[in-house]
């Protein structure tokens, strides 16, 4: 009994103290040839879903706009959201934590791509511990919810995103593809974040299915399909549910397959499986067909509606809503309520204060947020 006490009241605090302090390390020893000049960042190793590898520790009171976060005020975790970076991995490490509360923003997890000789792909780094709310999808929306920060878990895949001309229509602009070794940690990782979140297969999305008019994210060519089929991550069609027949015999399908093009018929599936648009129809076709049915092929990455669009989007809502279809008004947002504008739209740090009037406020309205950049 002495010995438990001793254990517990002296060594378990020393304990702590060694691996919260002394293996804490700079990230530059973490990332040799990484990082320079120094950031000035303390890392731990961590065990993230099974995969090794480095959390940030938090950044002291001096430099505490650093801590790129706050509370999820209780909110739980629903949604797995997939973003690139745009950027390097050592850029995007500094604007997660830049000393400065202009346009902050953050992730939970950044997960590296080989792009120099001395760092792999498939490095996993912790910038936001899960419990905490990270600012990585800013005023977002999918399906009833909203703000879908407070409710989602952030993955930063490095990735340059395209090169060219950022106005140029989305078929026009070549991409950069994925790291297979990426891949492979970020399918690990969401693996156990789906399972231990119990997050739905249609709640595995990406940063432009939940703002659509914002910009492509992570675009045409993340291999949505590949995490499914190699990690059981997010929705997607097997390949014996690729028919009309094949679907009506496995599910039972909200309404018969249109037979025709009809945009207005696909708008409605695809408000009814969870897109909302910020009053642009159009990007959120194309963000369902960098999701579905033209993923890893940026040609098809057009307005035009074929009929491989209509049968992903009659197919998915077959197989993952299980509500009644509703007939979801193409171009509406839902609208929050709050006796203020911070109430309703926690994310905004500056309101047009004509848009809300009467305390309902629409959140893609929102002109100055909390993270809208990654
Ligand atoms: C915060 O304090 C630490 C330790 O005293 C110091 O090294 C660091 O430069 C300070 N940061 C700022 C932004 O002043
Ligand atoms: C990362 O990108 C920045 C510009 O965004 C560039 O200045 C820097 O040299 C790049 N670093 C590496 C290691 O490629
Ligand atoms: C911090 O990063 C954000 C997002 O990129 C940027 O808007 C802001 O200007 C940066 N602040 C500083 C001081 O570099
Ligand atoms: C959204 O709310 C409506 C009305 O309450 C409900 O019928 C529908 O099932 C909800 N959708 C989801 C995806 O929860
Ligand atoms: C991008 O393309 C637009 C339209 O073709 C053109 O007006 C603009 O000058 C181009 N910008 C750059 C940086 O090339
Ligand atoms: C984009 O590509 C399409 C199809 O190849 C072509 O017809 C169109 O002229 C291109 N547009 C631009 C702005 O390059
Ligand atoms: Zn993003």
């Amino acid at each position: 009994m002495a010995q438990k006490g001793f254990i517990l009241c002296f060594l378990l605090p020393i304990l702590l103290f060694f691996t919260t302090t002394i293996f804490a390390i700079p990230i530059t020893q973490a990332y040799p040839g990484v990082f320079s000049p120094d950031p000035q960042i303390d890392v731990s190793s961590a065990n993230i879903h099974g995969v090794i590898g480095y959390a940030i520790n938090p950044f002291p009171a001096n430099e505490s706009d650093r801590n790129h976060y706050d509370s999820r005020k209780g909110k739980t975790i629903k949604y797995l959201i997939m973003h690139f970076t745009e950027e390097n991995f050592t850029k995007t490490v500094n604007i997660f934590t830049n000393n400065s509360m202009v346009n902050p923003t953050s992730a939970h997890y950044v997960i590296t791509q080989k792009e120099i000789n001395n760092l792999d792909g498939g490095q996993v780094l912790r910038v936001v511990p899960e419990n905490l709310r990270a600012w990585h999808a800013g005023t977002s929306a999918w399906g009833n919810d909203t703000s879908l920060n407070y409710v989602s878990i952030g993955i930063e895949h490095v990735n340059l995103g395209f090169n060219g001309n950022v106005s140029l229509p989305e078929l026009n602009r070549t991409y950069f593809p994925y790291d297979p070794d990426e891949i492979k940690a970020s399918g690990i990782i969401s693996s156990g974040i789906v399972k231990q979140y119990g997050i739905l297969p249609q709640h595995v999305i990406g940063h432009e299915d939940v703002q659509p008019t914002w910009k492509p994210d992570p675009g045409p060519l993340f291999p949505w399909g590949k995490l499914y089929k190699d990690y059981g991550v997010g929705a997607w069609l097997d390949d014996d549910e690729m028919t009309v027949d094949a679907i009506i015999k496995k599910y039972n399908p909200p309404r018969p397959f249109p037979q025709n093009l009809n945009r207005d018929v696909l708008l409605a599936m695809l408000y009814n499986y969870g897109w909302r648009s910020a009053g642009d129809d159009s990007r959120v076709i194309l963000a369902f067909k960098k999701h579905f049915s033209a993923n890893q092929y940026p040609a098809y990455c057009d307005e035009i509606i074929r009929l491989e669009d209509m049968f992903w989007a009659w197919a998915l809502e077959a197989k993952y809503v299980t509500s009644t279809p509703t007939t979801v008004t193409p171009n509406t947002v839902p609208t929050v309520s709050g006796s203020t504008c911070a109430d309703a739209v926690p994310d905004c740090l500056q309101y047009n204060l004509n848009e809300c009037k009467n305390s309902i406020y629409k959140p893609m309205m929102c002109k100055y947020c909390k993270v809208s950049k990654f």
